[in-house]
C-alpha cells in the first residue's frame, strides 16, 4: 500500500485526495486538518462541503482507504506521500497586505513535516502558491531534515472549480506535475504520474519544471479571470449602445480561436480563487520590476470591482434614486451555483452598498446559512456592523418568501432553481410591490417574457 496523506482538509484538500481514495483502492489515504470541527464534518453524515457527488466518493471509500483525522504527525510519519493543501489567501497585513499570497500556512505545514518525518517522503505542493515556493519549501526541509531522510518536492496544482469538483476531478483536461530536473526530481514525479495514470490518460498528465508547474496556475486563473473581465467591460458597450452581450459572446465565441467558455457575463467574478491568484500574479511582477505587466493584470480586477459597483448603481438609478426602507430580494449569496461557497461572492459587495443605503435586504440561497451570510456582512473592511445587518438583512427559506411585498428582485447566483422553468415569475409578481423591478445579474431569465408578466426588466448587457 501507498500512504498518501493531505495536509488541509478544505475545498481542494478533501475532494481531491478522496477521489485519489475512490480511484485507488490500494492507496492509503489520510486527510488531516488542525481545524477538529472540519474534520468532525467530513467524518460525519453532513461533509463541510456541498459539491455535487462528494458524498457518494467519501461515503463509498471513508474508514476503508480514506480517513479524516486531527492527528497531523501520525499522517506524516506514516506518509509516502504528502499534499500540502492548506489556504493561501491575501496578506491582510505587513509586507505585500492586499496583494501577495500569506504563505505563513504553507511553512507552518512544511516545517511541521520536516520536524516529524522519520522516513523521505515525497512533498507535493497542492496549494496555489507564488513561482519559487517549492525552493522556499525546499530550503526548510533540508535544513531541519536529519541525514538518511530525503524529501523531493514537486508543484502539482490542482485546476478544480467550484460546484463541479468531482467531475473536474475524475475527468480532468489536464494535470500538471512539475519537479526539479535532476534523476530524483523525475523518479518522485513517476510515482506521482503512475497514480494519476490510473484513471485519467497519460496525455492528460502533463510533465514540466517545477517553476512553470508553479506559474502555470496563476497563469491559468488569470487568463481564465481576464475574459470574464473582458465580456463585463463589453456588457458596459452594450448597455450604452442596444447591442446584446449574450449575442456578442456567441459571435465571438464561435471563432475557435477564441472559443465559447468563461463568456458569460455577471455581475462579477467571485470565489477564493480568482482576485487572489491575480493579485499574486501583480505583486510578483511588482517585485520583478515589471511595472506594466502588473498594472495590465490589476486591471482585470479593476474592472470586475467596477462591474459590481456598476451593477449596484443601477438598481438605485432605476429605483427611482433611493432604496431606503425598500425591500430588495436578494437570490443568491454563493459566489457560483452549486457550491456553499461565498468567499468573495459579488452577493457581499451588493449588500453591503443596499445595507448603506438603508435598503431592507430579503436573501435567499439554497445552500449559504443565514450565519455564514452575516458573519461575511460584517468581516473587517466590507463596510457595514452587525447591528446594521441585524436591522437590514432578512434570511428567507424560499424564493417567494424573500420576493412577497419586495420592490425589486435581484439575481445574483445563477443556481437552476432560479430559472424560469423552475419558479412561478407570475406568482412572484403578484406578491411584490408595484412597479415590480427585476434586476438579472446572471443572464438567466427571460427578459420578453417576464416583461409581458408585468415586470421591469434590467439585465447585465442589455439595454432596456
Ligand atoms: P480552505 O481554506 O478551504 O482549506 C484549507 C485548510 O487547511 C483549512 O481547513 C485549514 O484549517 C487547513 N490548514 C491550514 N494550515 C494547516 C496546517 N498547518 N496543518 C493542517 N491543516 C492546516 O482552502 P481551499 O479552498 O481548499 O484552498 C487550498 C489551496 O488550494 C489554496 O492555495 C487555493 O488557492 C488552492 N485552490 C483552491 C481552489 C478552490 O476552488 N477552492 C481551486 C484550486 C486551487
Ligand atoms: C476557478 C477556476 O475555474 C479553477 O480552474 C481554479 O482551480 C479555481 O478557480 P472557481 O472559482 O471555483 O474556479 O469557479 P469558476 O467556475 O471559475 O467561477 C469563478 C467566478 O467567475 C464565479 O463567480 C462565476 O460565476 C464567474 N464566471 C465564470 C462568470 O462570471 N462568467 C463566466 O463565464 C464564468
Amino acid at each position: 500500500m501507498v500512504n498518501v496523506c493531505c495536509i488541509g482538509a478544505g475545498y481542494v484538500g478533501g475532494p481531491s485526495s478522496a477521489v485519489i481514495a475512490y480511484k485507488c483502492h490500494d492507496v492509503n489515504v489520510t486527510i488531516v486538518d488542525l481545524n477538529q470541527a472540519r474534520i468532525d464534518a467530513w467524518n460525519s453524515d453532513e461533509l463541510p462541503i456541498y459539491e455535487p457527488g462528494l458524498d457518494e466518493v467519501v461515503f463509498a471509500r471513508r474508514g476503508k482507504n480514506l480517513f479524516f483525522s486531527t492527528n497531523v504527525d501520525q499522517a506524516i510519519i506514516d506518509a509516502d506521500i504528502i499534499f500540502v493543501s492548506v489556504n493561501t489567501p491575501t496578506k491582510k497585513t505587513g509586507m505585500g497586505a492586499g496583494m501577495a499570497a500569506d504563505l505563513a500556512y504553507i511553512e507552518t505545514a512544511t516545517r511541521r513535516i520536516a520536524q516529524v518525518a522519520t522516513s523521505s517522503k515525497i512533498v507535493i505542493e497542492k496549494s496555489t502558491v507564488p513561482c519559487r515556493t517549492a525552493q522556499s519549501m525546499r530550503t526548510i526541509l533540508e535544513a531541519n531534515s536529519s541525514k538518511n531522510i530525503r524529501f523531493d518536492i514537486l508543484s502539482n496544482p490542482e485546476f478544480l472549480a467550484e460546484g463541479t469538483a468531482i467531475k473536474d476531478l475524475t475527468n480532468p483536461d489536464r494535470v500538471l506535475i512539475g519537479c526539479l530536473q535532476t534523476p530524483e526530481g523525475f523518479a518522485a514525479q513517476q510515482k506521482l504520474v503512475d497514480i494519476y495514470t490510473r484513471w485519467i490518460p497519460q496525455e492528460r498528465v502533463i510533465t514540466m519544471n517545477l517553476w512553470s508547474s508553479e506559474l502555470s496556475k496563476l497563469a491559468a486563473n488569470a487568463l481564465l479571470a481576464q475574459r470574464i473581465s473582458s465580456i463585463n467591460a463589453l456588457s458596459a458597450i452594450c448597455e450604452a449602445t442596444g447591442a446584446d452581450v449574450d449575442e456578442v459572446a456567441y459571435a465571438c465565441g464561435t471563432d475557435s480561436r477564441i472559443g465559447p467558455k468563461f463568456l458569460k457575463a455577471s455581475v462579477g467574478f467571485g470565489g477564493s480563487c480568482f482576485q487572489k491568484d491575480i493579485l499574486n500574479l501583480v505583486y510578483l511582477s511588482e517585485q520583478l520590476f515589471l511595472p506594466e505587466v502588473a498594472a495590465y493584470w490589476k486591471s482585470v480586477v479593476t474592472m470586475n470591482e467596477y462591474q459590481k459597483m456598476r451593477f449596484t448603481h443601477r438598481i438605485v438609478r432605476t429605483l427611482f434614486n433611493t432604496v431606503t426602507h425598500k425591500r430588495i430580494a436578494l437570490l443568491g449569496f454563493a459566489f457560483k451555483k452549486d457550491t456553499g461557497d461565498t468567499r468573495e461572492s459579488a452577493a457581499i459587495t451588493l449588500c453591503s452598498y443596499l445595507i448603506q443605503e438603508r435598503a431592507n435586504v430579503a436573501v435567499y440561497d439554497p445552500k449559504v446559512s443565514a450565519k455564514q451570510m452575516k458573519m461575511d456582512l460584517t468581516e473587517p473592511g466590507v463596510g457595514t456592523n452587525e447591528a446594521e445587518v441585524e436591522k437590514h438583512i432578512q434570511v428567507c427559506s424560499s424564493a417567494y418568501e424573500a420576493c412577497a411585498g419586495a420592490d425589486a428582485l435581484v439575481i445574483c447566483t445563477e443556481w437552476d432553481e432560479f430559472k424560469m422553468e423552475h419558479l412561478d415569475y407570475k406568482k412572484i409578481y403578484e406578491s411584490m410591490h408595484k412597479p415590480a423591478f427585476i434586476f438579472d445579474g446572471r443572464l438567466i431569465l427571460d427578459g420578453p417574457k417576464l416583461r409581458e408578466i408585468g415586470f421591469r426588466v434590467e439585465t447585465i448587457g442589455k439595454s432596456v
